[in-house]
């Protein structure tokens, strides 16, 4: 039984909690409050939570998985103390507690607890307990390779926290969507009575796998712009890019097979990986992007089916492969033969600097299969993307398309096709980069005027998001989280963009979701939550809380 020592009184910030459960907050502290209760809870409603002495980890386990018990929890536990979420001096529950809470063994946890201690990662002092040993500041990119696997759940509590951003109130950076006062609802509705007026039911109906015929024709002649030259026969499309990256993986790579990409890399990636089974094996990266010194080390030692990059404005870092690099990721992709997944959802995005050509339109083997949409350009919900490939992959992809989804809806395919024969896409995106520029600039202006000194800011000349990364002397992103709600304003915690571990003090921040004005509030708040726990950093005890 654990022991609860300390009360204090919370207001329920989140929505329809159920009754006849319990649920677990994290303060700034990085300390887990365990909130039980009897009845349906309402919101902004006071309630009472314990603080317990030990931490109640959060461990996600599989029973039914290869992969043993211990190993599992090795991992769980690794990832919370790499990511901040455990940090130094914590106390770990004792083994016999732990294996009650989780309904394992307790030669599981002993076992486990060992391996830790040998490796650094937590302590035992006789008669008192274990204690986390290591501090969570790893380097940017602590290890040339990590991994994340179907089980592997390094971030699950951290994302569960980040649904807090959406409390009433809170100004968010944290999605990746494109600003909602862009959305060009006009044209859509111009566009739809169009389209319904001059098709009628045939806009209904289910169309066919490789897309709609007049849609495939014009995208091959918008990416020609983009330097890419193909057919339309090269032209399959998709519900958005998140389907486009989806289907070449469920193409390209069985189960248990493994993709390397960049670390930190796009979340849907680790979701589509973690879901479909794939292991996904995360290298270093610097500003230029992936670092092909390591891939060539890791395609010489292992057989990875595919290379997943977004060479220009990576999510989450904004960093863009000059074409030096991009051409000699392309000559290694095919000396070892192993296809590269361009992700180009945020290609033309660019408000600054000099375009550079997308891989594929370098790409004359047939090495570089192409993915993009117009979702983060037009709408996010009107869902198209497409994939621009050669023969070899083309067919096999439309089986599996046809096999997730039969098609994309014909009417938001014929939709998205009057708007790019209308140009409406071209005034969009002039209009918008012109307003993301201002946003940028005003979302710079107000880190340096409201963020600690020390913060380091990585300056995109396009895309939607800073990378940001906090001076190590204070709380890392997941620390500062729920006090940065309680100021009401939220991001992205850094760490979930890593493939399995690191990048504690990072974050990223969605500048382009929000006004020039709103954005210096959104800062202002971010400092202020900030500089009041980093005071209680510089105070803190760091002997170990009992
Ligand atoms: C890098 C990257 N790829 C793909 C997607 C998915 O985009 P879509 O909305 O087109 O499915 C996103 C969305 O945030 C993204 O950031």
């Amino acid at each position: 039984m654990l022991n609860l020592i300390v009360s204090k009184t919370i207001l329920l910030i989140e929505k329809d909690v159920r009754a006849s459960t319990s649920f677990s907050l994290l303060d700034s502290y990085g300390l887990i409050w365990l909130v039980r209760y009897n009845s349906t809870l309402e919101q902004n409603q006071t309630v009472q939570v314990f603080s317990m002495n030990t931490h109640q980890l959060m461990i996600t386990l599989d029973r039914e998985g290869e992969e043993p018990i211990y190993k599992q929890l090795i991992r769980n536990i690794k990832a919370q103390i790499e990511s901040g979420v455990l940090p130094a001096g914590t106390r770990l529950p004792a083994s016999r507690d732990l294996a009650k809470q989780l309904n394992i063994s307790r030669i599981s946890v002993v076992n486990a607890y060992a391996e830790l201690r040998a490796e650094g990662f937590v302590s035992a002092h006789a008669g008192r307990g274990t204690f986390v040993s290591r501090e969570s500041n790893q380097p940017e990119n602590p290890a040339p390779i990590t991994t994340v696997t179907e089980n592997s759940s390094p971030d699950t509590s951290i994302r569960d926290l980040m649904r807090l951003s959406r409390k009433p109130g809170v100004i968010s950076f944290s999605s990746g969507s494109p600003p909602t006062d862009f959305f060009p609802i006009n044209s859509l509705r111009e566009a739809m009575n169009y389209v319904l007026d001059r098709d009628g039911s045939d806009a209904l109906k289910y169309e066919v796998p490789e897309g709609y015929g007049p849609l495939r024709a014009e995208v091959r002649d918008y990416v020609s712009a983009l330097g890419i030259q193909c057919s339309s026969s090269n032209v399959l499309i998709t519900g958005g890019t998140q389907q486009a990256l989806d289907l070449v993986v469920q193409a390209l790579v069985a189960e248990g097979e493994t993709i390397v990409s960049e670390n930190p890399t796009y979340i849907g990636m680790i979701d589509i990986a973690r879901t479909r089974r794939i292991n996904l094996h995360g290298l270093c990266t610097d500003h230029e992007g992936i670092r092909l010194d390591h891939l060539e080390n890791y395609l010489i030692d292992n057989n990875p089916k595919l290379i997943y990059v977004m060479p220009t404005f990576q999510n989450p870092t904004g960093h863009v492969m000059p074409l030096h690099r991009r051409r000699q990721l392309i000559n290694l992709a095919n000396t070892y033969n192993v296809p590269i997944l361009e992700d180009a959802v945020y290609h033309e995005i660019r408000f600054e600097g000099e375009h550079i050509p997308p891989l594929k339109a370098l790409d004359d083997t047939g090495i570089v299969i192409h993915a993009s949409g117009f979702t983060k350009m037009l709408l996010p919900g009107i869902r198209v993307g497409y994939i621009i490939t050669d023969g070899q992959h083309y067919n096999r992809l439309v089986r599996v398309k046809q096999a997730a989804d039969i098609s994309t809806s014909g009417l938001h395919q014929r939709i998205i096709h009057y708007m790019l024969a209308r140009g409406v896409l071209s005034g969009q995106l002039e209009r918008n980069n012109r307003e993301l520029m201002r946003r940028r600039d005003a979302a710079i202006a107000a880190a340096k005027q409201h963020f600690p000194p020390g913060t380091h800011l990585s300056i995109p000349d396009g895309g939607l998001v800073i990378w940001a990364e906090l001076p190590h002397v204070g709380p890392t992103a997941a620390e500062l989280y729920i006090s940065a709600i309680q100021q009401g304003v939220a991001y992205a915690i850094g760490s979930v963009f890593y493939t399995n571990g690191g990048g504690a003090y990072r974050m990223r921040l969605n500048f382009g979701a929000h006004p020039p004005e709103v954005i210096d509030e959104g800062f202002r708040r971010l400092g202020r939550a900030w500089r009041e726990l980093a005071v209680d950093y510089a105070d803190m005890d760091k002997s170990p809380l009992l």
